[in-house]
């Protein structure tokens, strides 16, 4: 992480490697500081530079600011038009582009609107320089040092940044989290299996002073995670299961969250096709958000007492696998015919979520890359989000909101209840119809949470196809930041 200043100065002094300067489209500009806005003004007058939403234009040693070897202009577009995701999201681009160039040293310029609290513009502002601050090479042969940013200095031109300051740890807290989630699901199943998996787990626990339990195949037997032991019988890999725990003084609410961590998902005996299969090293992201959003929670000292479960498995096709036509006993007691042996989270969160109803707890919200029907129904950067309490779910789609992490609601639709009958066990693992497959999950899931109020968010946002914004092509870490608005509130 660099080391992050916020000052009321107005950057004509900064004279590190870049200084962003976001600008708004049409006669806003001359809102920016006079050092920058002559500048501003001239490339805008010369160039075809429009400011329009995330247009960019690096300007190599530009006059009139005094140090600084280059300063890009970012557009914000139409300032009756801005809001807070689109500055976090410019302000990345221009960031991405420093972080490329191997500039370390940045500056940025908060925009000053009118229609928007300056507060929470200097707090996304630097948040999208954070988020955008991340390179993984740890899988490069050379294993190059990942380009970092070392010093940012956020300039707020005579506006109150107390506020912004003080908030900074929580916004470092959730970038960090952000990156170990992407870190966590760009790890190759061949290295990030569940036993490795929980060790990066106990690790992570000891440095922020959460307890860690790990229960292996034999607890497993014991504590009745049949389901969860049924879909990491056909690996090499033996399932785990990690239970963490975050228990602050005078705590008046409790929080479970549970993570869906099939470590790879090829399909088992259903196998997938080659395609399918190239990014299922990220079916663990739920499980990396669980981990991650506690360490952060710690971190910040949350005032609530969050109880993490990960369940972590590999499913893979094999001698010893589990079948299609097989009838799991899974923990709960309700019996599971499995159909296919592809719909393999939700029998992993069955067991997972039946322990978690057992807790008492205030809030259950578990997190997973449940269906490829939720990016078909809402493309790759919006969650889907169901539940069985509506004020919660609310309060999780306004935290998306805040954050940028979108997400949308599906409805638990009653009557496709019916579609999981099955007529030899009390419930099937999949509709047998393709239309609905996210809400039919949904659905199946609820079997298992008794009367609690719970959430379910399938991890549609998860894996960014392409480069864009303050996110990198792959796992985009969504996840922390919209579970850590909500648990520090
Ligand atoms: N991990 C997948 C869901 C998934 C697929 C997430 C593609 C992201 C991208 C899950 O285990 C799965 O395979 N679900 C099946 C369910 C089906 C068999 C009912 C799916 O979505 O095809
Ligand atoms: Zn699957
Ligand atoms: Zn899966």
């Amino acid at each position: 992480m660099p080391t992050v200043d916020i000052s009321s100065a107005n950057g004509k002094d900064f004279s590190g490697d870049a200084l962003i300067v976001p600008v708004f489209s049409g006669r806003e500009r001359h809102r920016l500081p006079l050092s920058v806005s002559k500048v501003a003004r001239a490339v805008m007058d010369e160039s075809d530079f429009k400011a329009d939403y995330q247009e960019l234009v690096p300007l190599h040693h530009p006059n009139g600011v005094k140090g600084a070897r280059w300063m890009v202009l970012v557009g914000l577009g139409d300032e009756e038009q801005v809001t807070l995701n689109k500055i976090r999201k410019a302000v990345g681009s221009a960031a991405r582009h420093c972080l490329k160039k191997g500039w370390k040293d940045i500056g940025l310029l908060a925009p000053s609107t009118v229609s928007l609290d300056h507060d929470a513009v200097q707090i996304a502002a630097t948040e999208g320089v954070l988020l955008a601050d991340y390179e993984f090479t740890a899988f490069k042969g050379a294993k190059p040092e990942p380009k970092k940013f070392r010093n940012v200095e956020v300039f707020t031109n005579g506006d109150d940044t107390r506020k912004a300051r003080r908030h900074l740890p929580v916004i470092q807290a959730g970038v960090a989290a952000c990156h170990k989630v992407r870190e966590l699901a760009s790890t190759p199943a061949g290295h990030l299996y569940p036993e490795t998996f929980a060790a990066e787990a106990q690790k992570l626990a000891k440095q922020h002073k959460l307890h860690c339990e790990v229960l292996d195949e034999k607890a497993l037997a014991e504590g009745g995670f049949r389901s969860v032991l049924a879909v990491g019988q056909g690996s090499s890999k033996a399932p785990r299961v990690v239970k963490l725990d975050y228990k602050p003084k005078d705590a008046k609410r409790h929080v479970v969250l549970v993570g869906k961590g099939v470590c790879f998902d090829s399909g088992g005996l259903s196998l997938k096709d080659a395609s399918s299969m190239e990014t299922m090293k990220d079916d663990m992201t739920g499980a990396a958000i669980v981990l991650a959003t506690m360490a952060a929670a710690a971190q910040v000292e949350a005032p609530v007492r969050i109880t993490g479960l990960m369940g972590l498995v590999e499913n893979m096709p094999d001698g010893n696998s589990y079948r299609p036509g097989d009838v799991l006993h899974s923990r709960s007691g309700k019996t599971v015919e499995v159909l296919n042996t592809d719909a393999e989270g939700r029998l992993v969160l069955s067991d997972l979520l039946h322990w978690a109803s057992e807790m008492g707890a205030d809030h259950i919200v578990n997190l997973a890359t449940l269906t490829g029907a939720a990016l078909i129904a809402l493309g790759d950067s919006v969650n889907a989000i169901m539940g069985t309490d509506q004020k919660l779910v609310e309060r999780l789609i306004q935290a998306g909101g805040d954050t940028g992490e979108h997400i949308w609601q599906l409805p638990l639709v009653e009557e496709y209840r019916d579609l999981l009958k099955s007529p030899l066990a009390d419930l099937k693992n999949i509709s047998g119809i393709r239309w609905g497959g996210t809400i039919t999950a949904g659905l199946f899931l609820r079997e298992f949470v008794g009367g609690a109020s719970w959430a379910h968010v399938d991890l549609a946002g998860c894996w960014s196809s392409k480069e864009r914004d303050y996110r990198p092509f792959g796992p985009s870490g969504e996840g922390p930041r919209f579970l850590l608005d909500w648990l520090v509130d």
